[in-house]
């Protein structure tokens, strides 16, 4: 199994290929699914603001789509174009809420301010959260 520097070093590497030409803010992410396959992701903006897709979404999206709906783990590396990473960046409350559709609350979410790790689980990110559960069923 990939570890959690490689995982982090994979978003930082999905990073580079961002279409932020708006923020000027990129973002990649890199999910692994229970299997161990890891599918990248990164932020796609788009002239109509709202049209635009998080690299985390991304990155579901993309794994969904070649099957896979078991995860435990996402990192995600987000900063300015053109500066080194200095500051954790979270994923956004969208982006958490499509985590909890695929994810139980110990998913796990690494970020990094390119000198530290930080590891927090869905649960601690979107508390009290609504999900298929409520609904009978997904997944
Ligand atoms: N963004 C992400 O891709 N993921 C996050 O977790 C936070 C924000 C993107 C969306 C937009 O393209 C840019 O960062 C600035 O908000």
């Amino acid at each position: 199994m990939i570890t959690d520097e490689a995982l982090i070093a994979a978003a930082a590497g999905s990073r580079m290929r961002a279409y932020a030409p708006y923020s000027g803010f990129l973002v990649g992410a890199a999910l692994l699914a229970e299997d161990g396959s890891v599918f990248l992701g990164c932020n796609v903006e788009n002239a109509s603001y709202s049209a635009t897709c998080c690299a985390e979404r991304a990155a579901f999206c993309r794994a969904v789509s070649e099957g896979h709906r078991r995860f435990c783990k996402i990192a995600v590396v987000g900063g300015p174009a053109k500066e080194p990473v200095t500051r954790f960046c979270m994923p956004c409350g969208v982006c958490r809420q499509v985590m909890r559709e695929f994810c139980r609350e110990d998913f796990v979410v690494l970020t990094t301010d390119g000198r530290q790790t930080r590891r927090r689980v869905l649960a601690e990110l979107l508390p009290d959260s609504f999900s298929a559960d409520e609904l009978g069923g997904g997944r």
